[in-house]
């Protein structure tokens, strides 16, 4: 350590260190704009002079504090040269300031406050310097005062060396080897260029304020219902290290085998790899994570703490109603799951086909609640929750949505016509689920597509799929849709749904096309139909796929909101009657898995404060490392093409329910090192304004 003395305050700091971050490290401000700590220092700038017992004055940033210095920060000729500077920096930048993005996050702006500088200065000459579009990174480098912080996030931080000083028409100007586009460069996109630089020149296309900066940077656990830590998890496995990886991707998310398959993948649908080609296969990394842990980290470390001696009766062995025991149970409590059908898994189980989702995958992942000691109890059917609370100290009422819903058209009660939980319940247990030869599914989002293509590898001779809209405005994922066409269903899109006609039994579906719809002027929905379109489809089968509700009833003891679905108090998990929570579909009507899972750790918190604990659920499954800023140069990083697992053939699929996608296996790091690591910005030491250092 060395001591020395700065504006006459003695100062210890580690040897090594600069005058100007001994300054800063200790509460005394000295205006400075090319010295970042995270970079190596290149004194260009001038603003943070300062006199050493008298000398003239120097570079604070680029001086090694020695023991026994006496520094001196302001004097009447350190401030004429730091106007000087400051008039060099500004003679190129543009006059206006409020039209800059970066307005009021702008180093330069408080500087240029701090030392009282004349606007009027500004722009003595204008810059002529090459642009070109980029995306997620706008360059504006006619507000560029050549700090050279980019240079060096970009060669020394991280490495890949993309930004370099180029020259045009006697201007200096920061750009790329032969102003090529960042994508072009083998530019990685980490944004750390953003990062540091202190005015509007370089910064993110996005516009966001300082508590939104997160999120949008980071979309992909932001957009996470669970807000899984999708960048640490991912550059685990970029490393190979799958053990670590499927530690953190647990700390969220308890079932990421079934995800890792099912998950609608929002995280996915905001990759901001989106602008580059295409969105980092996040989905299939988790899988590939979870399918190699041979370690179990996340078994090994996870929290239990001891018994509370309170019991907490689940209703509804889905993903919610698991996810809040195996939470519960750690936090102490005496957890009970009943699960009206014969096995565990709710939706994962009953609902999803297991070509997407083998069911051994939902055997082994479900299995950990009894694991750790939650009491299991299937093919108990609870009915009315208010009763379960003369034995358990809180309920959760976690029953999902099991009730397809039937349209109100003509003849949607005749035998044949279906409906899609009880077809596909059927489906999975290997029961008869009443299909004859000739399908029709009406609706157009996952589940139709799951009851149609279920339906081929039943056996039906034709398969048909009607929906309102046209195709390409379905919400079902398009890998759904590429599939079914593949497997043989017939799309019958952009048409009515009239009628189930037939004597006795369905024998055909009667249907029109859509020629427009719109809202009339009393707000009503109209659909018009093109003259002599009707048509009646030869089908002994029709399975509505329109949607779920909740089967609760209002004898259940509970008030119940909209479809019958459980009504709990706003911004909370806690149903009409206390002691009773409710989550997941019960609560919101049909949505995601990952959705289910966030909800019941809400309320798993929720029923812990409820029942004395401090609700704090979280646990860390594994020791994060110190991440290593160096991400280095990869050619052609950008239009790296994304890795899609391994399907089955079509002629495969049609007669089996066997899994059809096997995953990224061994392509899995490769792709996981596609990530932009956008969260690594983040380790980069925020800016210290002189506002930081008032009083
Ligand atoms: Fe020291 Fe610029 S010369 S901060």
């Amino acid at each position: 350590m060395v001591t020395l003395k700065i504006d006459g305050r003695s100062v210890t700091v580690p040897e090594g260190t600069s005058v100007l971050e001994a300054a800063l490290q200790n509460g005394i401000y000295i205006p400075h704009l090319c010295h970042h700590p995270d970079l190596p220092d290149l004194a260009s700038c001038r603003l943070c002079l300062v006199e050493q017992d008298g000398s003239e004055p120097v570079p604070s940033c680029s001086l090694e504090a020695k023991e026994g210095m006496d520094i001196h920060t302001r004097s009447e000729k350190i401030d004429a040269l730091r106007s000087l500077a400051m008039e060099l920096l500004l003679a190129a930048h543009p006059a206006e300031c409020t039209g800059c993005p970066k307005f009021g996050r702008c180093e330069l702006q408080l500087l240029i406050q701090y030392m009282d500088a004349s606007a009027a200065r500004m722009r003595m000459r204008v810059k002529r310097v090459p642009t070109n579009e980029n995306p997620l990174l706008q360059h504006e480098m006619l507000r560029c005062v050549l700090c050279g912080r980019c240079v060096r996030a970009c060669k020394d931080l991280r490495e890949v060396g993309v930004l370099r000083y180029n020259k045009q028409n006697m201007e200096v100007y920061v750009g790329t080897l032969h102003d090529k586009l960042l994508a072009d460069s083998d530019c990685r996109f980490c944004g750390a260029c953003a990062e540091v630089c202190p005015t509007g020149a370089i910064r993110d296309i996005l516009n966001y304020n300082a508590t939104e900066k997160r999120d949008t940077l980071i979309p992909c656990v932001a957009h996470c219902p669970a807000h899984a830590e999708v960048p640490e998890y991912v550059r685990f496995c970029k490393r190979g290290e799958f053990a670590k990886a499927n530690a953190v991707i647990h700390e969220k998310l308890p079932f990421p085998e079934c995800l890792g398959r099912v998950c609608n993948h929002k995280c996915e649908l905001n990759c901001r790899h989106l602008d580059l080609n295409e969105a980092v296969s996040i989905r299939e990394i988790k899988r590939a994570c979870a399918e190699n842990d041979d370690q179990f980290l996340w078994k090994k470390n996870a929290k239990q703490l001891p018994p509370t001696g309170k019991k907490v009766c689940v209703i509804g062995g889905g993903p919610a109603g698991l996810t809040a025991a195996i939470y519960l149970k750690k936090q102490g409590h005496s957890v009970t799951v009943f699960e009206a059908l014969p096995k565990l898994g709710g939706q994962l189980q009953y609902g999803i086909p297991a070509y997407r989702l083998p069911r051994e995958v939902v055997d082994r992942e479900t299995s950990y609640a009894a694991e750790i000691g939650v009491e299991i109890r299937c093919g108990e059917r609870i009915d009315r929750p208010v009763d379960m609370l003369k034995d358990y100290d809180a309920v959760l009422m976690a029953t999902g949505t099991h009730s397809g819903t039937r349209l109100p058209v003509e003849g949607n009660d005749l035998p044949g016509v279906l409906v899609c939980t009880d077809f596909l319940r059927n489906a999975s247990m290997g029961t008869e689920t009443g299909m004859g030869k000739r399908v029709i599914v009406l609706g157009a989002g996952n589940v139709a597509f799951d009851c149609a293509r279920t339906a081929v590898r039943l056996g039906a001779e034709k398969v048909y799929l009607a929906c309102r809209k046209k195709l390409q405005d379905i919400k079902a994922d398009l890998e759904e849709i590429e599939q079914g066409k593949e497997e043989g269903v017939e799309f019958l899109d952009g048409r009515t749904f009239d009628a189930a006609v037939g004597s006795g039994h369905v024998e055909g579906f009667r249907l029109s096309r859509i020629a427009r719809t719109y809202t009339d002027g009393s707000g009503r929905s109209v659909v018009e139909t093109e003259p002599d379109s009707q048509e009646t489809v030869d089908v002994d089968t029709v399975i509505f796929a329109v949607g779920q509700r909740s089967a609760l009833s209002p004898e259940c003891g509970l008030e119940l909101g909209r479809a019958n679905c459980v009504a709990v108090k706003e911004n909370s998990s806690a149903a009409s009657v206390e002691g009773i929570f409710a989550c997941g579909d019960a609560v919101t009507g049909t949505k995601s898995v990952v959705e289910a899972i966030a909800a019941a750790r809400q309320a798993a918190s929720e029923i812990d404060l409820f029942l004395g604990g401090d609700g704090d659920i979280r646990e860390v499954l594994v020791d994060r490392e110190p991440h290593d800023p160096a991400i280095g140069h990869i050619e052609n990083f950008a239009r790296i093409p994304r890795n899609e697992p391994a399907v089955a053939s079509p002629e495969e699929r049609r007669s089996s329910f066997s899994q059809i996608s096997a995953g990224l296996c061994s392509k899995a790091c490769e792709e996981a090192g596609r990530c932009l690591q956008c969260d690594l910005r983040f380790d980069i030491a925020p800016a210290r304004p002189w506002t930081n250092y008032q009083g």
